[in-house]
């Protein structure tokens, strides 16, 4: 690429991210003056196509059971170099309405994939073409935006890696997706939503797996450290991930949704463990102890503990590393808290008239029309700030919670008046988590956040344009009211 006399710096360069596609962004003109972005220039292209499958989830004497995943592949794991421009094609290969959604990936707001703010619904058959910079580094994952109960509680997820080639060695690194399933004794679905559920802590699935297993027996070196990236990708499950091993061994938090955080040590967090909502990711710095005896992994929320892996050792390091191995900082726009404007949003459960009213009546056909092109339910439990995403009178979509100015800085306060947790989450941001008034979150980024009955969490961004949807990423949740979004120009 010539930038000969172009005025653009090393510095300015290098500042681009360093990709090949980084460049275009930044078109220089012979007087050194840059003008309006140039086309979008893709260093990685590829195509995911959502399609039906068989996987055996019972166990393997036992019935097979159809679900969904991308290429054929459940859990799709990409790795893509940090800076890379990627260009997606979605392709919707089942019979049933689809959009492909890149979770907590910063991009241009029409690659969203939220039907009908973002752009249409992908009919079977149909493709939608994502242009994404993946600027920041981390554990992202992919899901669909429409019918997420039902598709992505048939298993339609994929893991997006974005390396930086600026992280410490590890000795070993594995992913585990950690994702219940609800199936009948012949393999079949059961409803993935129930009404006790979805006004209340959500429908569970009782077949646990972790990569599509009922557990994992994984290898690192005696004395290493291993890096876990660890994905909750259930519907509904909130989870609390902690780690158990003998003499030497040790783990550390160092990323919450994909960026790098100061590394706590589990055990000091509260409980020694790292509460979890559905679309929350962390990764893990195992340090193997030195005697090769083995770690394991468990959920330990329920009484009786789901040990979803086991790291066995292989080998021995030869110059053992105390650890933690922190991640490099991440580069996020930071938020002027001088300047910024603060907003307060109550998450509500349907016990108030004002949010009670806004049910649609599920037999009439405009309201039919309505709720298949929003991709919500029928019916409405919740709500924010007494708005919910499809309403009863107006018919269309609620207007946005928020408008804000792009550039701005925001701090938000997310009130939990509700009897069961939330993790919530805003699109096309990634925001500092400020403060819960629990006291129980150490300071970090990222694009979901899990918010206790009776707290209120501070997270603050600097806004990105766009409509940004904001909702709980309990699906159910989601599809029956707790989803709203912010209008950024
Ligand atoms: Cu995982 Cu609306 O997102
Ligand atoms: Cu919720």
């Amino acid at each position: 690429m010539n930038t000969g006399g172009a005025g653009l710096s090393r510095r300015a360069f290098l500042g681009a991210g360093a990709a090949i596609g980084g460049l275009a962004l930044l078109a220089p003109t012979r007087t050194g003056m840059a003008r309006a972005p140039a086309p979008f220039a893709p260093t990685h292209t590829l195509t995911l196509t959502a399609g039906e499958m068989e996987l055996k989830l019972l166990g393997p004497d036992r019935p097979l059971s159809r679900i969904y995943a991308y290429d054929g592949v459940p859990f799709q794991t990409l790795r893509l170099p940090r800076g890379a421009r990627l260009k997606a094609t979605f392709v919707n290969g089942i019979d049933e309405g689809s959009t492909l959604h890149c979770h907590g990936i910063r991009m241009p707001n029409e690659f969203d994939g939220v039907p009908t703010l973002t752009q249409p619904l992908v009919q079977p058959g149909g493709r939608f073409v994502h242009l994404l910079p993946l600027d920041d580094p981390g554990t992202f994952f992919f899901h669909p935006h429409c019918d997420e109960t039902g598709q992505t509680g048939r298993g339609l997820a994929g893991v997006l890696i974005v390396e930086d080639p600026r992280d410490p060695a590890f000795d070993a690194e594995h992913v585990l997706c950690l994702k219940d399933w609800r199936l009948a004794e012949d393999g079949s679905f059961l409803a993935f939503s129930e009404p006790g559920g979805a006004s209340k802590a959500g429908t569970f699935g009782a077949t646990r797996t972790v990569n599509g297993a009922p557990s994992l027996e994984l290898k690192a070196p005696a004395g290493g450290h291993a890096r876990l990236r660890i994905l909750n990708l259930d519907s509904t499950r909130i989870m609390d991930i902690g780690a158990e091993g003998g003499e030497g061994f040790d783990a550390w938090l160092i990323a919450v949704d994909g960026h790098a955080l100061e590394p706590v040590r589990l055990d000091d967090l509260p409980d020694g463990i790292w509460r979890m909502g559905p679309a929350q990711r962390i990764d893990v710095d195992i340090r193997m102890p030195a005697d090769g005896s083995p770690v394991t992994l468990g959920d330990y929320r329920a009484a009786d503990i789901y040990r979803f892996a086991t790291l066995t050792a292989e080998g021995r390091v030869a110059k053992p590393r105390k650890g933690p191995l922190a991640l490099p900082a991440p580069e996020l726009p930071k938020p002027d808290m001088k300047e910024a404007t603060r907003l307060s949003f109550t998450l509500q459960q349907a016990t108030n008239q004002a949010v009670k009213d806004l049910a649609l009546p599920a037999d009439d056909p405009l309201a039919k029309a309505l709720i298949d092109s929003l991709c919500v339910g029928s019916t409405t439990y919740w709500g924010i700030q007494s708005e919910s995403w499809p309403t009863g009178t107006r018919r269309n979509l609620p207007p946005p919670l928020a408008r804000m100015e792009t550039g701005a800085s925001y701090v938000v306060e997310i009130k939990n008046e509700t009897r069961y947790p939330h993790p919530v989450h805003l699109h096309g941001h990634a925001f500092e988590v400020l403060s819960s008034s629990l006291g129980r979150l150490p300071h970090h980024w990222a694009d979901t956040v899990l918010v206790q009955p009776g707290e209120a969490v501070e997270v603050a961004f600097v806004a990105a344009p766009g409509d940004w949807v904001f909702h709980c990423h309990i699906l159910e949740h989601m599809e029956t009211g707790m989803m709203g979004w912010f209008r950024i120009v």
